[in-house]
């Protein structure tokens, strides 16, 4: 009996494996980058791209055990929610005004740590953000959505 469930499960596996989620990145205008954009400092380029752009942008980088369903299949629905909530790499398209809105919340999801997902945390220590980081990229995301927010109004005046 324990034998049978065992070699199905182990067929169930197998079969599964046949079902493979897309795991190839958009090509992107790197023009349209948010890094581009708005040329942040060093640091805060490294944490993005460490702690966010696995999920919120066209370069992410998939390990190798998210080649195996069922695992394969829940990795690619995180980055394709992720992508479609914010994408950095085609940050550029978005209007001013969406842009100074998206800053905001990213300054938000990362000061109250709902971002980087837990699950992402615990297998990728780099992504861990301390909360003199944190600090730092909430200081930028405000500051920077704020800026964009003044842009935007100076342009409606002119
Ligand atoms: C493991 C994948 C993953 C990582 C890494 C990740 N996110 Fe997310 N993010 C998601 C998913 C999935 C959603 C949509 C569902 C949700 O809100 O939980 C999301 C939603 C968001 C939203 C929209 C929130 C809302 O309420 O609409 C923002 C902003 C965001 N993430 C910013 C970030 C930032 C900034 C980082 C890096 C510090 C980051 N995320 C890291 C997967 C991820």
């Amino acid at each position: 009996m324990l034998k049978k469930v065992i070699g199905g499960l182990g067929l169930l596996f197998i079969l599964i494996q046949f079902i493979r989620p897309n795991q190839t990145n958009p090509v992107t205008n790197p023009q349209l980058d948010y890094r581009t954009v708005t040329n942040p400092p060093e640091e805060i380029k490294g944490l993005l791209k460490a702690a966010c752009y696995d999920c919120h942008s066209n370069e992410t980088v998939y390990p190798w055990y998210s080649q195996f369903a069922p695992v394969s299949w829940w990795l690619s629905a995180h980055v394709r929610e992720g992508r479609e909530h914010l994408n950095f790499s085609t940050f550029g398209q978005l209007a001013p005004n969406d842009q100074a809105e998206a800053l905001e919340e990213v300054a938000e999801v990362i000061q109250e740590g709902e971002m980087p997902l837990a699950s992402y945390t615990w297998t990728h220590p780099e992504a861990r953000l301390s909360p003199e980081q944190k600090n730092s990229l909430a200081a930028w995301f405000n500051q920077s959505g704020g800026a964009k927010t003044e842009n935007s109004k100076e342009q409606e005046d002119d």
